[in-house]
């Protein structure tokens, strides 16, 4: 399958899970990572967060309860999951549809980024990381969140994605992770163990680091 028939396969999916993704088990790992990754931001000041796969943007609207005074911005490549976080967030948040490899915003743009249970959808993943770090301020901070399996079992898992019609692509162990992150320009980086199954990496765009 090409790179262009994964993400689509995502779409689709994310657009059929929409309506109820919320309440639905399938969002209950993502669901799990939520206080990691809040825990993760705790302390840091921030002006301008962008949550890569924002899904219904249930991540940003937490964190805007809990920090008001940002500017939020989201960004998904399911019409249907933004809209969902378009209702839910309205004017809180600048909601688009759009594609982790191609981030439509300037360089040196944000000070934080967030990607949460999205990344292993990503067919390209070394194209995001790039992505991620040009759009992030020197020293600007990356938080990642995403499965954490063991070694043979991620194996049978990865083997399995690609004949689940859900539009997972690969997942990650954190060496993995970490060389692709580095490889794009990031350092700084800190890994820990988030929910029952799940990892969470930070990063930081490492041109001049003062987070
Ligand atoms: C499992 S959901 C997680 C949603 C949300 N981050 C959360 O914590 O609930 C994965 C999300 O990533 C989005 N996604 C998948 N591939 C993407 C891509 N290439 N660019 C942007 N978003 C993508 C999906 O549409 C979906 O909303």
């Amino acid at each position: 399958m090409n790179v262009t028939a994964m993400k689509e396969r995502s779409r689709e999916a994310l657009d059929r899970q929409a309506s109820d993704y919320d309440l639905a088990p399938w969002s209950a790992h993502a669901r799990s990572l939520h206080p990691s990754v809040l825990a993760a931001v705790d302390g840091h000041r921030f002006g301008r967060i962008l949550d890569v796969g924002c899904g219904t943007g249930a991540l940003l609207g937490r964190l805007l309860d809990l920090r008001p005074g940002f500017e939020a911005h989201g960004l998904d490549i399911s019409p249907a999951m933004a809209e969902q976080s378009r209702r839910r967030l309205g004017e809180r948040a600048r909601i688009v549809v759009g594609d982790a490899e191609l981030l439509p915003y300037d360089d040196d743009w944000f000070d934080l980024l967030l990607c949460v249970d999205s990344f292993h959808h990503y067919p390209r993943p070394t194209a995001v990381f790039a992505e991620m770090e040009r759009v992030l301020r020197p020293g600007g901070r990356l938080v990642l969140a995403d499965f954490r399996l063991w070694g043979p079992t991620r194996h049978l898992f990865n083997g399995l994605l690609h004949v689940l019609p859900y539009g997972d692509v690969h997942v990650y162990s954190p060496c993995e992770l970490a060389v692709m992150a580095v490889e794009a320009g990031f350092g700084d980086l800190r890994w820990v163990k988030a929910g029952r199954r799940g990892q969470l990496l930070q990063a930081v765009a490492e041109r001049d680091s003062d987070w």
